[in-house]
Order: structure tokens, then C-alpha cells, then sequence
């Protein structure tokens, strides 16, 4: 029986997670829940599942619903004695203290967060290899490479191809998307997701991100992070290795199953998802990303190349533009303009914890500043 802490429980992935957990009831068992403001939901989940620990971000929120709030009560719900595993599904870089903190108290990882290693993978990494912590990715790319990797040393590693679906703006000219409404951005072809990542997909900042997350979590540089656009969702990332043979691995496009595949690693547990069948489906097709309509992908590049506070820049100015386009304020055009203003600024160079929060929060501030205009 494994014991989990799921942060974030209340979104997209956090309720998957728990219908994973649902449908292996004799292997895993859920001890603590967090999220931001969902009070009644958390609660109902909490009584569902018999758990008594929970926590809420929003102190507010928390105070009002007699639930213990803040920072600090997500960092003690993921370190509790009692858990096994802590699953980071919180929106954005706020999930990165009660990471660090949850590796230092040894417990395993499942990392759906994705901007926790784009802005502090030079901190979580090496804590992860010297605590000889697992982490095992719950982003469907990172899945498939992790589990194609596996077998695998890391020296027979040549580089990463990521699979994109395109997004609703897929073939689009720049001169198309220039009046895009935020409707017809929240559209994802295949995937149905939280909003801020749905947004992210359709700007293709979301494989951006992803890309500074595979070159922390399977260490090569980004020059061999490649990404392809494959519409049909059903390849879900490739490796080739130096002998030049590629390995993918495939199935519906449903975060339940790297979701399960993150909790009971190494195992292959069966569920109730259907099974993918190469037969039920017509064509599979890839295509070149075209990156002078998808600037995401040089900007994101850029900032790993950079290095230092950059990818954490890019994130936080990313996040920060999404939020207030999702908010009514803001186009979805105007985006990697947004981004890139505040990467052109100077920025400081304390690659710190204090030094990433004060980076994020500053970056945030340059685009809400920017927003008022
Ligand atoms: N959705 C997907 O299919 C998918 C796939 C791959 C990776 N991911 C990654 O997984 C993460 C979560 O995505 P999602 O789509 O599940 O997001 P989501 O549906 O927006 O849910 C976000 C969760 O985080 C909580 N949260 C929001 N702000 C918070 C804060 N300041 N402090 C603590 N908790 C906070 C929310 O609580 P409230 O309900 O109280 O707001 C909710 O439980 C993101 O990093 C995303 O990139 C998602």
C-alpha cells in the first residue's frame, strides 16, 4: 500500500488522481489533499477518501473553512511522517517550495507541475540525485520517455522528440491568429485540460515549458530536445538512441494512465481504461512545427540557453499573461510579445530559492504593468 499526498488536488489532474485511486483501492491510499480556494470540494474529497489531513493555499479561504491555510501548511501536509509519495499537481511555480521540501523529507515524487523544473531544476535536481528520491513524471511526454527509457543507461540516450498536437491554431498564419478570441484558444483539439495549460497548448508555450522539463529530468542539453507535431495525440513522445533506432510509446490521449503509471511505478497494474488498438485508428501523422508562427519555442529555448533566472522569467511572465488573458484582459496575439518585453529586461543573477521567487514575482509585476497600458 502506497500513501500519497496529492497537492492540488482539486484540479484536472488532482480529481484524475483520485480516480486512479478509485480503481486500485489495494495499492494505494490517499493521506493528505491540498488545493488554493476549493473548500467544499477538498472537504468532500477528504470525507470520500477518510483523510484528515488537508490544507488550503488561500489563507482566507482556509480560515473561513476552519482548514489549516497558508504556505506553510501545504509544506507540513507534504512532509507528513505518513506519506509515501507526494503527487505535485498545483497550477504554476507555487507547487516549488513543497517540493523541495518533500524531497528533503524523502518522500517520492509524481510531477505534474511542469513549471516547477522549468524554474528551479538547477535546485530540485540535484536534490532529487542526492537524496536518491524517485520522481516520476506525470506529463504524457515526460511518461512516455521516462518508460521508454527504462532498460536504458543514459549514455545510449541521443535526444528527446516530443509530441505536440498543434493545438486549435494548428497550419494557422500569424495573420489568423491575430484576432483569435479566448473561446476559440480554450478549444484543444484532443485534450481537455485546466485552462491555463489549454491556453499554453494553443501558443505552444506548453511544449516549450515541456522542453526545460525534459532537459532537467533526463539531462540533455536543449539543442537535443526536439519537438514534432503529431495531431492525433496517440505518440506520446519518442527517445533515439546513438545507434539511431527510436523508441515511443502510445495509447489514447487520457492523463489517467501516466497518471497511474506515476503512482505504482515500476508496476503495470491492470485498470478500467481502454486499451489502445494501432487498428481503431485511421492515420497516424507528423509534421514540422512552424516556428514563425509558434515563437514560443525560440523564446523557451532562449531562456534555457540563458539559463540562470530566465527560464524562470519566461514561466512567471507566461503564467502571469495567461492568467489575465483567462481573467478578460490582454489578446491571445499579443502573448510572446508579453513574454519576450520582460526577458529583454535586465534581470538579477541570485539563482536561489529567494532569488527564483523574487525573479517570478518580479517578472509578474512587469507584465501587469505592462497590462495597464
Ligand atoms: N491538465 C492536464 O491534462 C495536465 C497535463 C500535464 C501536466 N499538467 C500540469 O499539471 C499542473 C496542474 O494542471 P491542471 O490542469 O490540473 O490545473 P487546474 O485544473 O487548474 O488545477 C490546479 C490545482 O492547483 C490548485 N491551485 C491553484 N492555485 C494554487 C495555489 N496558489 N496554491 C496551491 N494550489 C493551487 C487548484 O486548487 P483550487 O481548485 O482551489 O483552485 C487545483 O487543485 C500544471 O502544472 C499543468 O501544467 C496538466
Amino acid at each position: 500500500m502506497k500513501r500519497i499526498v496529492v497537492l492540488g488536488s482539486t484540479g484536472s489532474i488532482g480529481r484524475q488522481t483520485l480516480d486512479i485511486v478509485r480503481q486500485l483501492p489495494d495499492q494505494l491510499q490517499v493521506v493528505g489533499l491540498a488545493a488554493n480556494r476549493s473548500a467544499e470540494e477538498l472537504q468532500d474529497q477528504a470525507r470520500e477518501f477518510g483523510v484528515t489531513d488537508i490544507a488550503l493555499m488561500d489563507e482566507k479561504t482556509a480560515q473561513a473553512a476552519g482548514i489549516p491555510g497558508g504556505m506553510n501548511a501545504v509544506v507540513d501536509l507534504a512532509t507528513r511522517h505518513k506519506a509515501d509519495l507526494v503527487v505535485v499537481a498545483v497550477a504554476g511555480v507555487i507547487g516549488l517550495q513543497p517540493t523541495l521540501a518533500a524531497i528533503q523529507a524523502d518522500k517520492q515524487i509524481a510531477l505534474a507541475s511542469k513549471e516547477v523544473l522549468v524554474a528551479a531544476g538547477h535546485l530540485v535536481m540535484p536534490l532529487i540525485n542526492e537524496r536518491g528520491i524517485t520522481m516520476t513524471p506525470i506529463d504524457s511526454e515526460h511518461s512516455a520517455i521516462f518508460q521508454c527509457l527504462q532498460g536504458y543507461e543514459a549514455k545510449h540516450l541521443h535526444s528527446i522528440i516530443l509530441t505536440a498536437s498543434g493545438g486549435p491554431f494548428r497550419g494557422w498564419t500569424a495573420e489568423q491568429i491575430r484576432d483569435v478570441t479566448l473561446e476559440q484558444a480554450l478549444n484543444h483539439p484532443t485534450w481537455r485540460m485546466g485552462g491555463k495549460i489549454t491556453i499554453d497548448s494553443a501558443s505552444m508555450m506548453n511544449k516549450g515549458l515541456e522542453m526545460i522539463e525534459a532537459h532537467w529530468l533526463f539531462g540533455l542539453p536543449i539543442s537535443q530536445v526536439e519537438v514534432v507535431v503529431h495531431p492525433q495525440s496517440i505518440v506520446h513522445s519518442m527517445v533515439r538512441f546513438h545507434d539511431g533506432s527510436v523508441l515511443g510509446q502510445m495509447g489514447w490521449p487520457d492523463m489517467r494512465l501516466p497518471i497511474q503509471y506515476a503512482l505504482v511505478y515500476p508496476e503495470r497494474l491492470p485498470n478500467a481504461l481502454r486499451p489502445w488498438n494501432p487498428a481503431e485508428t485511421p492515420q497516424l501523422t507528423f509534421e514540422p512545427v512552424d516556428e514563425t508562427v509558434f515563437r514560443s519555442l525560440a523564446l523557451a529555448r532562449r531562456a534555457a540557453d540563458e539559463g540562470g533566472l530566465m527560464p524562470s522569467i519566461l514561466n512567471a511572465a507566461n503564467e502571469e499573461a495567461v492568467n489575465a488573458l483567462l481573467a478578460g484582459t490582454g489578446s491571445f496575439a499579443g502573448l510572446m510579445d508579453l513574454v519576450e518585453s520582460v526577458m529583454d529586461q535586465p534581470s538579477g543573477t541570485d539563482t536561489s530559492l529567494g532569488g527564483i521567487l523574487a525573479a517570478d514575482a518580479w517578472a509578474r509585476e512587469q507584465v501587469r504593468d505592462r497590462l495597464r497600458v
